[in-house]
């Protein structure tokens, strides 16, 4: 983009960005993140891009998920190897629904910064600005915690290298292996659903063991061995965004160097402001969310403004409107799409319209309501005869109880037990196998669809 400037955004109004107090230290953190390594490649960024516009044409499915916010504290190698793994095996029910690759996404290595509702929190009568995610302040509530630091920045940057580092072994290393498909479904004791589960998983297995039996070999198998697994975050902290944003001397064009996809929040999409400014100019594939109050007309200035030349793969439109409202928006946001012959992909986000608040005073998302609201997507793409081309859940490998409901149920009164999160809840392993399942009934019908189509 000739026009563009890394730092065209400073003129742009900003919401939901720190004011940090010293101004020589904020430059100083930026002149040293400018001078480190980028954390990802050009040419990985284009691979996904390619990859998402499949998805788009319905010849390959996104299963992007991970932490509402990575947290400095809980930053461990299994908690990394654990959501990766849970995710593969996530990417191998719905492989087995679509008929098609699942492109994997990770919330992560870079998913620290959080736009909140409300500038501040008052607990107990003390009022203090809220956290931001630990790329900005702290969650501990003192004042001195809730201020924002510059070189938090720094050590955001440091384990997101670690992050990915960790990511790229296990995705090269063998760690990849798929072929215990039994152990997933252990959890799945009782009930109706626990057997179809039971049951897909049993196809799973046979189909891995023909082919071994077929002669595929090991060697053959490398495909489910080593994977494509890339990372994802808002950019919202756009100091962060610009400084690690590079010329790509391949394609002279613009990378954000902070992870492979990006994405702009339901809560900072305003067509003129900073966060849109920013995505516009740089090459890599863009997430937008777009909840209830995303107009039809605002979409289509957006869609204008990130994706000029309407290139597959470029844009993600990430639905999020909640169980029950999704009739109520995403029909007209899919005309709009339709009567620009703009190339997008839609994914489902059935998590952030889905959080309430427990009468045991936790946030959480009902499981049902996260379900119904993928149905209520699916539904309306079948309709209106367009592609459900993926999903996008906070999710993580731990056993955490955080969203209720599922197979295993977790209870009003279990939230407590184990709820980690350091914003929204997440589901655990469980939780989000159970949906892959789920989302893999749907998605059969949607190859089932495709089948008679072609007939
Ligand atoms: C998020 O994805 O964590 C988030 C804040 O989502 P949204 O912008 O859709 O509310
Ligand atoms: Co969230």
């Amino acid at each position: 983009m000739a026009d563009w400037q890394k730092s065209d955004w400073r003129t742009k109004p900003r919401v939901q960005m720190p004011d940090y107090l010293d101004d020589a230290e904020l430059k100083a953190v930026e002149a040293k993140l400018a001078s480190y390594p980028p954390l990802v490649f050009a040419g990985e960024a284009r691979r996904l891009k390619a990859q998402l516009g499949a998805a788009s044409r319905g010849e390959a499915f996104l299963l992007q998920g991970g932490d509402c916010a990575e947290s400095f504290e809980q930053f461990t190698a299994d908690g990394i190897r654990d959501t990766f793994k849970v995710m593969l095996q996530m990417a191998m029910v719905l492989t087995y629904g679509a008929k098609v690759p699942v492109v994997k996404v990770g919330r992560m290595a870079g998913q620290f910064a959080k736009p909140r509702s409300a500038p501040t929190e008052t607990v107990e009568g003390v009022e203090l600005p809220s956290y931001r995610g630990d790329i900005i302040n702290e969650l501990d509530f003192t004042p001195e915690s809730r201020i924002p630091n510059p070189n938090k920045m720094l050590q955001a940057y440091t384990q997101a290298a670690a992050t990915l580092n960790l990511l790229r072994a296990f995705s090269t290393g063998g760690y990849a292996d798929v072929h215990q498909v039994h152990s997933w479904t252990l959890g799945f004791t009782e009930g109706e659903k626990a057997t179809k589960y039971r049951d897909m998983a049993n196809r799973i297995s046979d189909t891995l063991d023909f082919m071994k039996a077929a002669g595929v070999t090991s060697d053959r198998l490398h495909s489910l061995q080593t994977v494509d697994f890339y990372t994802s975050h808002e950019s919202l902290l756009l100091e962060y965004e610009e400084a690690l944003t590079r010329l790509d001397s391949t394609s002279g064009k613009w990378l954000a160097g902070s992870g492979h996809m990006i994405w702009i929040g339901d809560r900072t999409r305003q067509p003129d402001g900073a966060h849109v400014e920013f995505a516009r100019g740089v090459q890599n594939p863009i997430g937008l969310k777009c909840g209830p109050t995303t107009t039809a007309d605002d979409l289509k200035v957006l869609m204008e403004k990130l994706n000029p030349e309407n290139e597959a793969g470029r844009l993600t439109l990430i639905a999020r409107f909640g169980a029950g409202s999704v009739g109520d928006h995403l029909p007209r946001l899919v005309k709009a799409v339709q009567e620009e012959g703009a190339n997008v992909l839609w994914t489902c986000d059935p998590m952030h319209g889905n959080t309430i608040k427990s009468a045991t005073g936790y946030k959480t998302r009902p499981f049902d309501s996260v379900l119904r609201e993928v149905r209520e997507f699916f539904g309306v793409h079948k309709a209106e005869g367009t592609i459900p081309g993926g999903v996008h859940f906070e999710m993580t490998g731990q056993d955490v109880t955080e969203c209720t409901g599922g197979v295993r149920a977790v209870t009003e009164e279990d939230l407590s037990a184990r709820y980690h999160t350091a914003c929204d809840p997440r589901l655990n392993a469980s939780q989000s196998l159970e949906l892959a399942f789920l989302v893999a009934e749907e998605l059969s019908d949607r190859d089932q669809a495709k089948a008679a189509a072609a007939v």
